[in-house]
């Protein structure tokens, strides 16, 4: 391990779900607080940190599509969400580290955040603010990974990380199948054929044509954000070429 980040610039996606800790709906302070000094360490070794974040734990479209809701209008409501969230983890950043914090969306609701300006967003990070982006890719169709695929490329970041509830991808769902193993790595390609079910197909594809290298974690370890950054491969499963 070495002294110096092995990362300058990385995306972080977080789930809504992630949000909500033991409440089962909307924020756990608690959660965004300990998330914000995750970050703040991080930020303080000298890397460059964007969110993407997404808004389950206040909106799920699955129960209203079923019930005959217009596609489209869930998914609206869904990147609705995704902006609450990201103005809850701007105001937890800012409060509990003393960062600085800017979200930026993908549709224009400028009296609350900023419109997404790609270069406006890395000259923030350049001068060491947390930019949270919200509401997706601002298309209806396209989830959260996607955009966090996205986002990442056009940032230009070294890493993706997908921070999740397990410690990385496994050959078959750890909770419910005992024999299942974790990967260190995987290929883009294996994890697309066997539908290892990290990420949707479209962002994996997205990262893979994109060379956008990808880290599954777990979130809820304190300190694992920082040891992934400084190089320690011992956490998560890597997605690469
Ligand atoms: P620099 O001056 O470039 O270093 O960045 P800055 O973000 O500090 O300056 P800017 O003048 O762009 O923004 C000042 C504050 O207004 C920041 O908190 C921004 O997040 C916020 N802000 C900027 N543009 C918008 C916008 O379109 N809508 C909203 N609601 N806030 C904005």
């Amino acid at each position: 391990m070495s002294a110096q980040p092995a990362y300058k610039r990385i995306l972080l996606k977080l789930s809504g779900e992630a949000l909500m800790g033991e409440l089962g709906f909307g924020i756990s302070p608690p959660v965004t607080s300990f998330l914000a000094n995750e970050i703040k360490a991080v930020v303080e070794a000298g890397v460059q940190v964007a969110l993407v974040v997404g808004g389950g734990n206040i909106f799920r479209g699955e129960p209203l599509a079923k019930a005959g809701m217009d596609r489209i209008t869930g998914d609206q409501m869904g990147m609705l969400a995704t902006v609450i969230n990201a103005l809850a983890l701007q105001d937890a950043i800012e409060r509990s580290t003393g960062l600085q914090a800017r979200v930026q969306s993908a549709i224009r609701i400028n009296e609350v955040c900023e419109d997404f300006i790609r270069r406006k967003a890395v000259r923030h990070l350049e001068k060491g603010r947390v930019v949270v982006f919200a509401a997706g890719t601002g298309n209806p169709f396209f989830t959260t990974d996607s955009a966090a695929a996205l986002r990442a490329i056009e940032i230009g970041a070294d890493l993706m990380l997908k921070a999740t509830k397990v410690d990385g991808i496994y050959t078959a769902d750890p909770k419910k199948d005992p024999a299942a193993t974790r990967y260190d790595t995987v290929t883009y390609d294996e994890a697309l054929s066997r539908r290892l079910g990290v990420m949707d197909q479209t962002a994996m594809v997205l990262c893979r044509d994109n060379k956008m290298k990808l880290c599954v974690y777990d979130m809820d370890r304190p300190g694992a954000l920082m040891k992934i950054v400084m190089g320690d491969r011992s956490f998560g499963t890597y997605v690469d070429a």
